[in-house]
């Protein structure tokens, strides 16, 4: 199901086939980039019980409502006077986007698949106030298979620092997943593209080290932690980073299962080539191992130990091998 045209898409309340699923030319976000989504996988557990987990499901549509927040798209308004202005707010609530995500994904069957809902501002006027314009919301489903290229998780990608910059804090805010802020990832994907890399790596507007187009980035050094422990680094969320789901489930299993020393530091660039390992984080990338930086070999040139041992112990979780102890996974019942 999906851009082969066939499937459902939840809009607004209702499942509509994959086609009529449409919005009119003058919606507000179509010409300001007024949206806010998520990106969450559903994985099918072929090799354990056969199921359908979520990833992190909760947390996603948490993120979904904090970025919806920040635009002032969600109910929470408290107006200190009387205000006379038109003023939509999303209909939905965490629990009843949730049960809808799980609705559009068993309207379409796909056991390992990509979930996409979108908030947007619609069609009302183009004026910049946006607060006129209805606050929709679609849900899109599609099949999306198990890891996505098996070769990047175990050799490890080429990647180079962006000539782009992630945007400066107060400007838009990188704790929201909104469309605008990829406007920005497009930039950095295609920079690097172009000069024949496969992602590239932003740097904030100080000049430290942020995220790639769309994922978090981590670098590792082995026992250079207290008592010889490996020792992990990754972005502050101040450093204009995307509050990563994965980055969390990273940090967590880092801490909890390895025993690792973890920081949340600033980063300069020079220390991503000197580095033993750097990988990138992402709900598509998932574990990414990176084996160069502007052509420079990082440690050994492939997948290290620690970024292997993160993806068994990720996969593990999702796989149910090993434990939920967190309840990350939501299961969709799809028989
Ligand atoms: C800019 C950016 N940073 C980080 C991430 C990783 O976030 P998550 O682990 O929640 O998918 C993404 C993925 O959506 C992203 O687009």
């Amino acid at each position: 199901m999906g851009f082969d045209g066939n499937g459902r898409i939840w809009m607004n309340g209702e499942l509509v086939d994959w086609n009529d699923a449409t919005i009119h030319v003058g919606a507000h976000v179509i010409h300001y980039g007024t949206s806010v989504f998520e990106g969450i996988r559903m994985y099918h557990r072929e090799s354990t019980d056969g199921k359908s987990a979520i990833f992190r499901l909760r947390d996603h549509i948490q993120r979904l409502y904090n970025s919806a927040k920040m635009y002032r798209m969600t109910p929470d308004e408290m107006p200190l006077r009387e205000r006379n202005v038109k003023d939509d707010r999303l209909k939905y609530s965490i629990e009843e986007i949730e049960r809808a995500c799980i609705e559009t994904l068993q309207a379409n069957g796909d056991r390992d698949a990509y979930i996409r809902p979108v908030v947007f501002r619609g069609y009302a006027g183009l004026g910049v106030d946006p607060r006129p314009c209805p606050v929709d919301l679609v849900i899109l489903t599609w099949r999306w298979g198990k890891y996505l290229g098996e070769g990047a998780l175990e050799q490890g990608v080429d990647v180079c620092v962006s000539n782009w910059n992630r945007f400066a804090p107060n400007t838009l805010p990188a704790l929201a997943k909104t469309g605008a802020n990829y406007m920005n990832s497009q930039l950095i994907k295609m920079d690097a593209l172009e000069n024949g890399y496969v992602e590239g790596i932003a740097l904030n507007t100080d000049g430290y080290v942020s995220e790639g187009s769309g994922e978090n980035l981590f670098v590792a050094f082995h026992g250079k932690g207290r008592g010889g422990k490996d020792q992990l680094i990754t972005p502050p969320l101040g450093a204009s980073v995307l509050p990563g789901i994965t980055r969390h489930t990273i940090l967590t299993l880092c801490e909890e299962v390895l025993g690792m020393e973890v920081h949340e530091a600033m980063i300069p660039r020079e220390m991503l080539y000197i580095a033993d390992e750097v990988f990138f984080t992402g709900t598509a990338s998932e574990v990414t191992p990176i084996r160069s930086i502007d052509q420079i070999r990082i440690g050994s040139g492939k997948r290290g130990p620690i970024a292997e041992r993160l993806q068994d112990e990720f996969f593990a979780i999702i796989d149910g091998e090993k434990a939920d102890k967190h309840g990350w996974l939501t299961f969709a019942d799809l028989d």
